[in-house]
């Protein structure tokens, strides 16, 4: 029996990843929680017949359905309750011209309730943070979790999957083979923010061709294009928000992994995400080798097991021009880090 909750379920990527999240055949249990129009959402997903059992949850919603008097503004624990899998897709998107700093803001405080439901009502749940800015949403979650005392390193993550998705696709569009996208897989480390997101082009599975490794400006406009593949949607969307559906196709996909090596018996997955390092202490100390600093957070590939992270993969071999956009990846992402451990949420 698996539990899965997607939180900002009615949203532009909450809806398309509860869709996938009920075809995922691992999952017998779908919990769906939003500030608004989560119950119909539930409705409509508990037509398709899979295993997943929907329920939609609003934060009147109390544990026997909905609207009971005494547990109003309740409805997060009670979606929560039980889950072994948070993903959250909940907040506020980009607009043009916005950073995804711009959203600290509003989407520190969303995360800092989420957070304190979780802690509450599935302590040991795998949470999978996507609401932007993930640099500092994610050491938001650590911060909360540590102050009611279940922070697990090895059970949280931010997303970073949409960037491995976009590295895949331009790098077979660049290489002149678009229909081969899925079969170029390329680490990306760092962040997910503009420089803090850097693609490993020098560790491609296949290789990427020295014509476009050894064409400087070939090389540099790819590595551009992954790193703010993000912009290119929020301005091709003109203010109706950013990616969504390439980010619910890259989210259920993370989701997937966690659960296949959670609860599927498979070994040996990896993936990169966002992490805090203290996840694996003994590959941290390679890692924070590696990176030059004493960073709390960084996005490398990571082996799921059981229980979460099993292993921290160090960057390993990375070539000169790689080492150089390492230097400004962890420079930008410092203060984003140092932003989101030092928040705190005013009074409710
Ligand atoms: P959206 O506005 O379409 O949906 C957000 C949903 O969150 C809405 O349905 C809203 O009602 C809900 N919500 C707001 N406050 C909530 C709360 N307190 N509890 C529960 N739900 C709440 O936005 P979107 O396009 O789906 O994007 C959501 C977030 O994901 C944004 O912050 C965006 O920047 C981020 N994002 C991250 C990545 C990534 O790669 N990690 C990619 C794309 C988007
Ligand atoms: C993305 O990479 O598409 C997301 O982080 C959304 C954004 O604001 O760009």
């Amino acid at each position: 029996m698996v539990k899965v909750v997607v939180a900002g379920a009615a949203g532009g990527i909450g809806q398309p990843l509860s869709l996938l999240m009920k075809l995922n055949p691992l999952v017998t249990e779908l919990s769906l929680y939003d500030v608004v129009n989560a119950v119909g959402v539930a409705a409509d997903l508990s037509h398709i017949p899979t295993p997943a059992q929907v329920t939609g949850f609003l934060p009147n919603t109390g544990s026997g359905g909905p609207k009971s008097e005494d547990e109003q503004g309740q409805g997060a624990i009670n979606a929560i309750r039980g889950a072994d899998l948070v993903v959250i897709p909940a907040g506020v998107p980009r607009k043009p011209g916005m950073t995804r700093d711009d959203l600290f803001n509003i989407n520190a405080g969303i995360c800092t309730t989420l957070a304190q439901a979780i802690a509450q009502a599935a302590p040991k749940a795998f949470v999978l943070v996507i609401s932007n800015p993930v640099n500092s949403t994610v050491p938001i979650f650590a911060e909360v979790f540590k102050k009611q005392g279940v922070f697990d390193p090895k059970r949280l993550f931010g997303v970073t999957t949409l960037d491995c998705l976009r590295a895949s696709t331009f790098v077979a569009s660049v290489v002149g083979e678009p229909t081969e996208a899925s079969k170029y897989v390329v680490p990306v480390i760092g962040g997910h923010a503009g420089y803090t997101i850097l693609p490993l082009l020098s560790q491609s599975q296949p290789a990427v061709p020295q014509s476009v490794m050894s064409d400087k400006s070939k090389r540099d406009a790819l590595i551009k294009r992954i790193q703010f593949g993000g912009d290119e949607v929020v301005e091709a969307k003109a203010g109706a928000g950013s990616a969504t559906l390439s980010m619910a196709q890259a989210g259920a996909e993370f989701a997937g992994k966690v659960l296949r090596a959670a609860f599927g018996g498979e070994t040996g997955i990896i993936a990169p995400s966002y992490v805090n390092l203290a996840a694996d202490e003994a590959n941290a100390k390679t890692i924070r080798g590696e990176i030059g600093k004493d960073l709390e957070y960084f996005s490398v590939n990571v082996t799921l097991g059981k229980n979460g992270i099993e292993k921290l993969n160090p960057i390993g071999k990375i070539d000169e021009a790689e080492a150089e956009l390492l230097k400004k990846a962890v420079e930008d992402l410092e203060p984003s880090i140092v932003k989101g451990v030092n928040f705190k949420a005013p009074p409710p």
